[in-house]
Parts: C-alpha cells; sequence; structure tokens
C-alpha cells in the first residue's frame, strides 16, 4: 500500500521548498507516491485558472497535498482566486489546525476554513464609493470546528479558548459563541474559556504560554495564527494542516510566496517540512512525523534551502 501525494509548488519560494520537503520525506523510505501538479499566479497567467482541473482531479484521488505558496494579486484580477481557498472550499477542508511551538508555548490554532470573511460576498454599491463584505457564520461549521478543536484539545493540555468579538458582532460572533458552548459542554474535561479577539491578541503577545487550544472563526484565525508564528520562531516554522472530514487534506506552511526573496535559495525550508509532518500524521506515521519533527526543530535554517533539507535528511538517514 502506498500513499498518493500530490505535491503542489505553486508561485515563488514554492518551488524551493516544497522539493526541500519532497527530499525529506524520501529519506524517511516510507510507502510515499509523489505526483506532481500545478497551481498560482504563473498557473493562471498561462492558463487562465490558477487551480487546473487537473490539479483537482489529481487531489481528488490523492490521499494528501502538500502546497507551497502562491502569489495572489493585491486588487481585483477578474477570473483569479486564490487557490488554497478552492481547494479549502471544494474539498470542504473546514479547520486550519495551525501549531505555534517554541519559546516555551506550545499551542494550536484551530481556524474555521470555510465561511466567515472568506464567503466571497463582497460587493460594491453607490458606484464603488461603499464597499460591503457580508461575514457567514453557520450553526454548522460552527459546531463542526469547536468539536474538532475539542477532539485536540483532549489530545493535549485540555485547555480550550474560544474566541470571538461577540461584543460588537452581537449576530455572527454571537452565533459562533452559542454554538461553541453548546458543543464545548460534551466534552466535559476540557476547560473551557472565552476571549474577545482583542484581549486574545494582547495576551498572545504578553503570555502565550498560557494557552493551549484557541478556536475561531477564520479571519480572527488567520491574523492571530501569524501573530502565534511571530511568537515562536517566525514564519519559517509555521505548519499548518488543512482537514475535514474526508481522507484528503492538504498541508501548507503558513508563510506566502515571498517574491523578493524567490530563486536564491534563501527560504527556511522548515515551515513545508513541519507541514509534511502534519501530513504524516494525518496518514497514520505518527512515529515517521515525530522523527521528522524532532530532527527539523533541532536543525537551525543554514541560510540555504538546499543545504538545511540535506541535512535534515542526512540526520533522518543516520
Ligand atoms: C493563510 C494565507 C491565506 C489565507 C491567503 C494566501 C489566501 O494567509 O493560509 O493564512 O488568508 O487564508
Ligand atoms: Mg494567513
Amino acid at each position: 500500500m502506498t500513499h498518493r501525494i500530490v505535491l503542489i509548488n505553486g508561485d515563488g519560494i514554492g518551488a524551493e521548498v516544497i522539493p526541500a520537503a519532497r527530499q525529506v520525506l524520501e529519506a524517511l523510505n516510507l510507502p510515499l507516491t509523489f505526483i506532481e501538479a500545478e497551481a498560482g499566479f504563473a498557473t493562471f497567467e498561462r492558463c487562465g485558472d490558477a487551480l487546473p482541473a487537473e490539479t483537482l482531479a489529481a487531489c481528488a484521488a490523492a490521499d494528501a497535498a502538500l502546497f507551497g505558496a502562491t502569489s495572489s494579486p493585491m486588487g481585483k484580477v477578474e477570473g483569479y482566486r486564490s487557490p488554497i481557498l478552492t481547494l479549502r472550499r471544494h474539498f470542504d477542508l473546514y479547520a486550519n489546525l495551525r501549531p505555534a511551538v517554541g519559546s516555551g508555548i506550545d499551542l494550536l490554532i484551530v481556524r474555521e476554513n470555510t465561511e466567515g470573511l472568506y464567503s466571497q460576498r463582497e460587493r460594491v454599491e453607490e458606484g464603488g464609493a461603499t464597499a460591503i463584505a457580508e461575514r457567514v457564520i453557520t450553526a454548522r461549521a460552527s459546531a463542526r470546528i469547536v468539536r474538532a478543536a475539542c477532539e485536540q484539545a483532549l489530545r493535549r493540555r485540555r485547555r480550550l479558548t474560544l474566541v470571538h468579538k461577540a461584543n460588537v458582532l452581537k449576530e455572527t460572533c454571537g452565533l459562533f459563541r452559542r454554538v461553541g458552548f453548546e458543543v464545548a459542554a460534551q466534552y466535559p474535561t476540557l476547560a473551557v474559556d472565552e476571549l474577545l479577539v482583542d484581549t486574545a491578541a494582547l495576551l498572545l503577545a504578553q503570555d502565550a504560554k498560557r494557552f493551549d487550544v484557541i478556536v475561531t472563526t477564520n479571519l480572527f484565525g488567520d491574523i492571530l495564527s501569524d501573530l502565534a508564528a511571530g511568537l515562536t520562531g517566525g514564519l519559517g516554522l509555521a505548519a499548518s494542516a488543512n482537514v475535514g472530514d474526508g481522507r484528503f487534506a492538504v498541508f501548507e506552511p503558513v508563510h506566502g510566496s515571498a517574491p523578493d526573496i524567490a530563486g536564491q535559495d534563501r527560504a527556511d525550508p522548515r515551515a513545508a517540512i513541519l507541514s509534511a509532518a502534519l501530513l504524516l500524521d494525518h496518514l497514520g506515521c505518527g512515529e515517521a512525523a515525530a522523527h521528522l519533527r524532532a530532527v527539523t526543530y533541532a536543525t537551525p535554517h543554514s541560510g540555504s534551502t538546499r543545504r538545511t533539507a540535506a541535512q535534515i535528511a542526512l540526520a533522518l538517514s543516520a
């Protein structure tokens, strides 16, 4: 039995860190088959589709994908949508798991991945003088993300913090909060509390060691996970998993395509490698994942993507 893994470099440093992660995975001698597929802005410019049908088909036939990063244009480009957002929605990968480990901190942000301010309900009115974004929060998505967070907390230090802004966003965050507490009440062994998102940011900056599992809505999770990454060694070490109820899941470093350093062999490959470790966990290769993680944390970034990957691969085969 072999696990089928789709490798999607994407743009910028994705083309450096994903091959680095592949090299490290190969050093583990596991039954893995790699399938390369493309996505991103360069793909869009070439064929008019940022996530071609062949890539989606390759994913549908695979067990997991390792995704590098893509460059998204800041403004509106007709027909372009960030491939990672499409993948999350298409495969209903509703839970984005973002561990932040380092400097005495060991926390996990569980970010809702399919709705909220990422619902793609934006429009302009009054001839462009007003722009409106609708923030969709459903009971169904809130329940399943909080359940996923509770399950994670059970395997960790059994503490869960619900993060919202229900004092202002009374309907949307109010719903998330109410459903969240209902679901969490089904887990009596967990210590559950709540924080407003601004206070959560303050406490993360001041005392992140107090956190175990944080569960929150899409955009709040996006922002807080970058903050948590910054507190624990930076984006060079920040990995993530996009998982749903099915087998297929997507693993990606939290960093972007970093066009400013692309093509220079400078990018830190460890976030992609730690994402590969999450992928191995997902496939049930927990022992290999733990080994990979230990070696990766023990290897500083040499300054060269290739050299760091080679050092990790070497240490794994030792
Ligand atoms: C992330 C990224 C993405 C997001 C972008 C690239 C669409 O920032 O994975 O955190 O906002 O979710
Ligand atoms: Mg982000």
